[in-house]
């Protein structure tokens, strides 16, 4: 088998990741896709470091053995905690959401004042502001954790008035830090962006990671010649290390699309 047949592999802490698995269906139609979300560790975004780091090898592993020809680290927390360590380990291209978010968010902000949003994990690695300093000496980063939006978006609560009243506590600091730029930075928030976009104002401009790393995605494949080429109907593959019915049932809210072919397994 030719290394472009080989899958691409993206992995999450759960079902976070389809927002982003979602964004690569549609842009790379002919690609073979795996997916691993990590239902019975997740979350991550309240872990420690090393934790994230470790449950980040694992699923990498896993993955890898599978004979994937690229890794996606879909999760927010997991690039920001471990997306080093995976590059140094392993020996394929890795790519998480941070660059592409960022790289986006620099190109759009006009007065470089930019917010980021996402777990606890995420904006206390400083992983975000690093990342964006680095490209961009001159701009101002605020970043707020909204640890409450995760399980909002789970149970499905996304137009609702409690909703709207957590996002303007979240959020409010960062409309009075003039930001015009917002960066979306966990798996969940595509999902609350009618929300986010009505609390922050419309003049801010809203990130979305999953878009801007599926295309990350696409660009590396041409770069290093690996797109797949065939006729032959491509597959998309699920495994979870927890409760593939509840996969099936909430992850279709996140994917858009119905979720069939979700295989337990353990990752020990
Ligand atoms: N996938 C995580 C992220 O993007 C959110 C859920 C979790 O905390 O595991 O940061």
């Amino acid at each position: 088998m030719g290394i472009s047949e080989k899958p691409i592999g993206i992995f999450d802490s759960g079902i976070g990741g389809l927002t982003v698995l979602g964004q690569i269906m549609r842009l790379l139609p002919n690609e073979n896709l795996i997916y691993l979300g990590d239902e019975a560790r997740v979350p991550y975004g309240s872990k420690s470091p090393s934790t994230v780091i470790k449950y980040s090898i694992e699923n990498t592993d896993f993955l890898i053995k599978k004979g994937i020809k690229l890794l996606v680290v879909a999760c927010n927390t997991a690039s920001a905690l471990s997306l080093s360590v995976l590059r140094e380990k392993f020996d394929i291209p890795i790519i998480g959401v941070i660059e592409p978010g960022v790289r986006k968010a620099l190109e759009v902000s006009k007065n470089l004042k930019i917010g980021v949003i996402g777990t606890e994990a995420t904006t206390k690695s400083d992983a975000y502001v690093k990342e964006i300093i680095k490209n961009k000496l001159s701009a101002k980063v605020f970043q707020k954790a909204c640890p409450l939006f995760v399980p909002l978006v789970e149970e499905g609560w996304i137009e609702e008035e409690v909703t709207y009243k957590i996002a303007e506590i979240y959020l409010s600091e960062l409309r009075e830090k003039e930001i015009d730029t917002l960066i979306l930075g966990c798996t969940h928030y595509p999902l609350l962006k009618g929300v986010i976009q009505k609390t922050i104002g419309s003049n801010v401009y809203l990130v979305d990671s999953a878009i801007e790393t599926a295309g990350e995605v696409r660009r590396i494949l041409e770069m290093e010649r690996m797109m797949r080429n065939s006729d032959r109907e491509r597959y998309v593959k699920f495994f979870v290390t927890d409760n593939p019915e509840k996969f099936s049932i909430m992850g279709k809210r996140f994917l858009g699309e119905k979720i069939t072919n979700v295989e337990k397994i353990d990752l020990k």
